[in-house]
């Protein structure tokens, strides 16, 4: 069911937050890391086509579409002035097979099918979550792979003992997680995308990545 529009908790202006901030070295760091653990996944794979939703600057992108000059990569993101960086990025290192168009969750465009999707830090900040994972999922051709992270009771309680009462910034960005309005467990993703998620990423508990792949016809 959707939930009425009025109602909505909102996190932060990303569209400002991209205009005034780079990357931040930890979060560099890790996507290096995820970029390395996808190349593995996807090596043996028949994978022609991957997105990654919520992007921002794209780092595990740029090093996958590097790497792998066949596979088609497409960076969709809800805030223009990261497409705008990114894109423009793209050109200058001549990488004709990375491209990046503004898009929004829980409702993506489904102009394009895809054999990989990811989506990385970002289902946090989506209050209709369970909505946004089906549609991520209905963008895979048959055999393909969903692969995200996502909060949990555990990341609220974690984000909860964390932040601190005047951390106005961290409230407002994480506001639809911590008012527990977007929590799901990896039992409930398998019963909204009738398929099993696997874990993919070993990380705390409060932070899980699972896979889940789509039944061939
Ligand atoms: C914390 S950043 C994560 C960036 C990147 N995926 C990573 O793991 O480093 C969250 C990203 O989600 C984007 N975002 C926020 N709300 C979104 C929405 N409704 N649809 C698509 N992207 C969104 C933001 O602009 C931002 O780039």
């Amino acid at each position: 069911m959707r939930t009425n529009e009025e109602s909505k908790t909102v996190s932060i202006d990303w569209e400002k937050h991209w205009e005034r901030v780079d990357e931040p070295e930890g979060a560099r760091d890790f996507a290096e890391k995820m970029a390395d653990r996808l190349r593995e996944f996807i090596e043996n794979k028949k994978i022609g086509r991957m997105v990654d939703y919520g992007c921002g600057p794209a780092t595990t992108l740029f090093r996958l579409a590097e790497y792998f000059p066949d596979i088609v990569f497409n960076g969709y993101d809800a805030a223009a002035s990261i497409i705008r960086k990114n894109s423009e990025k793209a050109r200058e290192l001549g990488l004709t097979n990375l491209s990046f168009e503004q898009d929004s969750l829980p409702n993506p465009r489904k102009s394009k099918m895809f054999d990989l999707v990811t989506c990385f830090a970002t289902l946090h900040y989506i209050e209709d979550i369970e909505y946004a994972i089906q549609k991520l999922f209905e963008l895979l051709n048959p055999g393909g792979y969903l692969i995200f992270n996502y909060p949990s009771a555990y990341t609220r309680k974690n984000f909860r003992e964390d932040i601190k009462p005047d951390d106005e910034y961290r409230r407002q960005r994480f506001a639809v997680l911590l008012a527990g309005k977007n929590l799901i467990s990896q039992r409930r993703i398998g019963e909204i995308l009738g398929a099993r998620p696997k874990k993919f990423y070993s990380s705390i508990k409060s932070n899980i990545y699972v896979s889940v792949r789509k039944a061939r016809d």
